[in-house]
């Protein structure tokens, strides 16, 4: 070995002890900082709302007993994430805010509709006024075939597109439904573009734990029992690839093809378990670099300091966009941008915990019931996705080979469906397409 290449060696092995001492050092700063949230929350929820309420620096046997369906639902990751000051004792003090409640089943939820430190902006609780109308908010949309002669109108195809984490029904109304190349000759088509629980337009209840199971029942509820559905297709990106394959499974006998953008997907291991750690460590590690694997890992690991995020930008949307607008100067902005922020801390936390982390160990079970059942399946993911990695997708080709999988070259976690919004249109169609024969 020449010297050059030793000090290469060297100055790279350093390079790699250091970033791996910066790292620890700021995830320590991270633990502190959110255990002083952790007070500070406390001491305003008491003073706004009279009662402190629980959190999750508390392990999950002190918070609940028993087990049932609700609490399998629950993913193991909202518990007690370590944190050096918490076992230091530093919450002692904490706790004792904290008022004495009664516990059966679990008491994570909140008493108050709208929280002082979420938004209550006309479009943030419009929901709450309409008290006997707890459905999601759904964009419908009709495609009409070309009756050139007086073909008989054969069916329609119904399909339901699901948004992934921190997005809505935005991301295929203006996408999808503005790119279809035409009336889709032989069939009508009814296109239904949900919010999910907790997003965009839809409803953000308070005493809601988000899970997988919760979101399912809300489109079940919200699409398919006032439409009548008995046949459609899925469409879903990234998050909401897991609620999609619990839904199909659900609903197996009316699902024609599910097609899956960036599913967050790991396999379980061979004793059938997986973990949900495992999930959040691979989906969220702490990382300093890239940014966005950095804000990841915080916004997962810290429920005070990502309740912070979210009081001073999802509280303060309004705001934030007046800003954008002034600066940007432009009249809209970006629907992604305004859809980063319509969430509550509630919603946004549990939703990533218990269906993305959480969700994993069901998915093996459901994709079995769609593979027994025959439906066909299609993953679309792109080559470059640094927030759902490649991997994911391999691996369930591997598991279940009759899975089709379209790899998408430079393509990212977005630009898989916004960077080629025609083609991506012409793909769905072709999915579509093949079920009819
Ligand atoms: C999927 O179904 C096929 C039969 O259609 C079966 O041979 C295969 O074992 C199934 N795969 C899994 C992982 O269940």
């Amino acid at each position: 070995m020449s010297i050059a290449n030793s000090v290469g060696t060297c100055t790279r092995k350093c390079g790699t002890i250091l970033l791996d001492a910066i790292t620890f050092m700021v995830f320590l700063f991270l633990d502190f900082l959110d255990t002083f949230f952790c007070v500070i929350f406390k001491l305003l929820d008491k003073f706004f709302e009279g009662k402190a309420s629980p959190c999750y620096c508390k392990s999950k046997a002190e918070l609940i007993n028993g087990d049932n369906e609700e609490i399998r639902g629950l993913s193991e990751t909202l518990y007690r994430r370590k944190n050096v000051f918490r076992e230091m004792g530093f919450l002692n003090f904490a706790g004792k805010l904290e008022y004495r409640k009664q516990i059966d089943g679990f008491d994570g939820g909140r008493r108050f509709l709208n929280r002082w430190s979420d938004c209550g902006c006309e479009s943030c609780v419009s929901w709450i006024k309409d008290n006997a109308c707890q459905k999601l908010h759904v964009v419908v949309r009709e495609f009409p075939q070309e009756r050139s002669d007086d073909s008989r109108r054969e069916s329609t195809e119904n399909v339901i597109f699901v948004h992934g984490f921190a997005s809505s029904s935005s991301l295929w109304t203006e996408t999808v439904f503005k790119n279809l190349a035409g009336p889709i000759k032989g069939h009508d088509y009814r296109f239904f573009a949900v919010d999910l629980l907790g997003f965009g337009r839809s409803p953000k209840p308070s005493d809601c734990m988000y899970t997988l199971n919760d979101h399912v029942e809300m489109i079940g509820k919200s699409v398919i029992s006032p439409f009548q559905l008995d046949s459609f297709h899925l469409v879903a990106h990234s998050m909401g690839c897991i609620v999609a394959v619990a839904l199909a499974a659900k609903y197996s006998k009316f699902v024609k093809s599910v097609t899956l953008v960036a599913p967050p997907y790991f396999p379980s291991s061979k004793d059938g378990t997986i973990s949900s750690s495992m999930v959040l460590k691979k989906l969220a590690g702490k990382r300093l670099w890239p940014p966005l694997a950095f804000g990841q890992s915080v916004m997962s690991w810290y429920e005070h300091i990502g309740r912070c995020f979210c009081f001073l930008f999802c509280r303060n949307h309004r705001t934030w966009e007046r800003i954008l607008k002034l600066l940007t100067r432009k009249k809209e902005l970006s629907f992604m941008i305004v859809d980063l922020t319509r969430h509550t801390h509630h919603s946004g936390w549990h939703s990533m915990h218990n269906v993305i982390c959480g969700g994993a160990k069901f998915m093996d079970d459901y994709l079995g019931i769609l593979n027994r059942s025959k439906v066909e399946i299609c993953i679309i993911h792109g080559d470059r996705d640094p927030v759902v990695p490649l991997e994911c997708s391999n691996n369930m080709k591997m598991k279940f080979p009759n899975v089709e999988l379209k790899i998408i070259q430079n393509a990212n976690h977005g630009t898989v469906i916004l960077g080629r919004k025609k083609e991506f249109a012409r793909t769905l169609e072709h999915i579509w397409a093949s079920t009819h024969m």
